[in-house]
C-alpha cells in the first residue's frame, strides 16, 4: 500500500494540493498517495484521528482549521508556534507535529524563483492577520534591512511587532505613513484581492525595480498587482510559486526528499 497523506480543509474541492503533491511524487519516484480530505467545520479533530486511524503519515491543513492544527499538535515547530497557524502535521511515534511551511515557501519564491536575495532588502508587509503572522518569521531569519509592517487596523500590525521584535528589525507603519518612504519587496498578504481589490498604498511605496508580490493567486492578475503596474512596476509576482513551494517544503518533511518546484510552478501557470 502506498504512504497515505491528505490535505484536510472545508472546503476543499478547489485545491490544488493533491495534483501538486501526485506531481511531486511521480518526479521523485516516491510511493505516495496524497488525496482531499473534507472536514466538517466542527469536526476538525475526528477528522484527523480518523485519518491517523486508517494509516494517514501526514496531512496539509487549510483554510479554516489552521488555528485548529495548531491546537491538536502535540508538538510544534519554531517557526508554526510562531505563526500560532499549522499547516503541516506528520504523524509520528504517536505524536502529532505541527509546522508551518507557507513563509518558507513564500521566501523560498522569492529567492529562487524569482532571484530576489531579502538579505539588506527593506521590505514592505501589507496586512496583519494569519497569512502574514506565518511568514515574518522567516522573512526576518532572511536579515532584510528592515521589515515594516502595515495593516487597515493599525493595532494589529502594532502587536505583530511587538511578538516578533526580537527576531529582527521589524516597525509596524500605519497606512497614511508612507509619504516619502519606498521599498525593494511590498508583499500584499491581505485578503482584499478576494474582494477584488487593494489596500489604500501610495505609489512611492515601490522602490525602482521594485519587487511586487501577491501571496493570493486567481486566474486574472489581482487588484494589487495591476495597481502595482500601473505604478510603473516591472517585477510582479502573485502567490501561485509560494503555493508550490510550501508544498514542497512539506514533501521534504514528510520524505525527506526535495521535488523540483519549477516544471510544476510552470505546469500550473500555464493553466
Ligand atoms: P487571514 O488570517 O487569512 O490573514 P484575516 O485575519 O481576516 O485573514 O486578515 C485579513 C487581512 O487582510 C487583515 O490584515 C485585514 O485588515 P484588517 O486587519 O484591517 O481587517 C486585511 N484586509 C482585508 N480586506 C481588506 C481591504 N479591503 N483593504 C485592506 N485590508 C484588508
Amino acid at each position: 500500500m502506498l504512504d497515505q497523506y491528505a490535505v484536510i480543509g472545508n472546503p476543499i474541492s478547489h485545491s490544488q494540493s493533491p495534483r501538486i503533491h501526485a506531481l511531486f511524487a511521480q518526479q521523485t519516484g516516491q510511493s505516495v498517495q496524497y488525496s482531499a480530505l473534507l472536514a466538517p467545520l466542527d469536526s476538525f479533530p475526528i477528522t484527523v484521528f480518523d485519518f491517523i486511524n486508517k494509516g494517514g503519515r501526514g496531512a496539509n491543513v487549510t483554510l479554516p482549521f489552521k488555528l485548529q492544527a495548531h491546537q491538536l499538535a502535540t508538538r510544534l515547530t519554531e517557526r508554526a508556534s510562531c505563526a500560532q497557524a499549522v499547516n503541516t502535521l506528520t504523524f509520528e511515534n504517536n505524536e502529532i507535529i505541527g509546522d508551518n511551511t507557507d513563509g518558507i515557501g513564500l521566501v523560498n519564491d522569492i529567492s529562487r524563483n524569482l532571484a530576489v536575495n531579502l538579505a539588506s532588502k527593506r521590505i514592505l508587509l501589507i496586512g496583519a492577520g494569519g497569512a502574514s503572522r506565518g511568514v515574518i518569521l522567516p522573512l526576518l531569519q532572511q536579515k532584510p534591512l528592515l521589515l515594516t509592517i502595515t495593516n487597515r487596523t493599525f493595532d494589529k500590525a502594532e502587536a505583530l511587532q511587538q511578538q516578533f521584535q526580537s527576531y529582527g528589525n521589524i516597525h509596524a507603519r500605519s497606512l497614511d505613513h508612507f509619504i516619502d518612504q519606498s521599498f525593494d519587496v511590498v508583499i500584499n498578504a491581505t485578503s482584499a484581492s478576494l474582494q477584488n481589490t487593494f489596500p489604500d498604498i501610495p505609489v512611492n511605496v515601490f522602490a525602482v525595480d521594485a519587487l511586487a508580490y501577491d501571496m493570493m493567486y486567481s486566474k486574472e492578475p489581482t487588484a494589487f498587482l495591476k495597481f502595482a503596474q500601473q505604478s510603473g512596476v516591472n517585477h510582479l509576482s502573485d502567490g501561485i510559486g509560494m503555493l508550490v513551494e510550501q508544498a514542497a517544503e512539506s514533501f521534504y518533511i514528510w520524505r525527506n526528499v526535495r521535488p523540483e518546484t519549477k516544471p510544476v510552478i510552470a505546469l500550473l501557470k500555464s493553466q
